[in-house]
């Protein structure tokens, strides 16, 4: 009788790790996040997310082609607008930055899957997710002001909604208003499960959101909770969410693990801004071997059981998948 348990064996090389390999990373996981910003000829690097540009309308294709080589399926388009409003009147134009870039892609890459985010906080000049008086960010009110950004996006030729306000109710309000406008085939990916989390620094640079009084602790969830996200996750179920998110990923594994025990939508992680720039300042420093922590990080989230992976490190991700590394 044997006393002890030889799993090395299964470890012996590379044929049979392979073969007992329990999760994959695909090129089709990946979505990538642009920066859309106004003006010409602009491609500029934020500077506190190396490898991440701000890029005009002019500079977008050869951005996008970039992605399509790569065989990254899809993008997700964030706006950083000239101008800023109490009420975020940017946020639903039907010139806004984020409408004129889904025009324009949508007409120069028409296999390219286009999800716009929904929120007004980069059009907004308090830098609140929803509209606010007194000092205070009203929910009803702002429900429409999202729904009204969301048709406007799926009229400019978004692919799929993705809300990130957090404010209740708007799932079901934007699918009521998607659905009056004629979208009822346009699907929403809610940002379901969003933490109020200060990995979110690096983006609030690279959007201009950072809000300008208090926090979003009134309307994103606190860290410490994950029933509660459970909580969120089945009323976006309820009113229509087609996909869910949790978001941040690194932090919230064990979020992302109860989610997908619980629901059956396909799930995306959102490998945030702030584990994006932890990795590329460690790797600058050569602390960390960028490559192999960056899939080590990527395929936990799949193990998780994310279905996709909002990520920065997209274009990276799919290169090391060509060259077969
Ligand atoms: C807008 C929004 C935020 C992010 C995505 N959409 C910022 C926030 O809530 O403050 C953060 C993404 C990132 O950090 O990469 N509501």
């Amino acid at each position: 009788m044997q006393s002890f348990i030889r799993h090395r064996r299964l470890r012996a090389n590379e044929p049979i790790r392979r073969m007992v390999r329990e999760n994959h990373l695909h090129v089709e996981d990946l979505i990538y996040p642009l920066f859309v910003v106004e003006g010409e000829g602009v491609k500029e690097e934020v500077s506190s997310m190396p490898g991440v540009y701000h890029v005009s309308l002019d500079r977008l294709n050869e951005e996008v082609e970039e992605v399509i080589q790569l065989g990254i399926p899809s993008v997700i388009l964030f706006g950083v607008p000239a101008e800023k409003d109490e009420c975020g009147s940017q946020a639903d134009h039907e010139q806004g930055i984020v409408q004129q870039a889904l025009r324009q892609l949508k007409k120069a890459f028409p296999s390219l899957y286009l999800i716009a985010d929904t929120c007004l906080c980069q059009y907004t000049s308090h830098g609140h997710c929803g509209v606010v008086e007194d000092g205070e960010i009203l929910n009803d009110v702002s429900l429409g002001r999202l729904t009204a950004t969301a048709v406007s996006q799926a009229r400019a030729g978004a692919d799929m909604i993705a809300p990130s306000n957090m404010m209740d109710g708007y799932v079901y309000a934007i699918r009521r208003g998607l659905d009056e406008a004629g979208f009822h085939h346009i699907p929403i990916l809610s940002y379901a499960v969003k933490y109020a989390s200060a990995f979110y620094g690096p983006f609030r640079d690279a959007a201009h959101s950072t809000p300008q009084f208090g926090d979003r602790r009134t309307y994103q969830m606190d860290p410490a909770n994950a029933r509660e996200a459970m909580r969120e996750a089945a009323s976006d179920v309820a009113e229509g969410a087609d996909m869910l998110m949790v978001k941040p990923g690194l932090a919230y594994l064990d979020v992302i693990y109860r989610v997908k025990e619980h629901f059956d939508l396909p799930l995306v992680a959102y490998n945030v801004s702030g584990e994006y720039s932890m990795v590329k300042a460690a790797a600058r420093n050569g602390w960390i071997d960028e490559q192999k922590v960056v899939m080590e990080m990527i395929t936990g989230f799949k193990r998780a059981g994310a279905d996709l992976i909002l990520t920065y490190h997209a274009k990276d991700i799919a290169r090391w998948l060509q060259e077969g590394r």
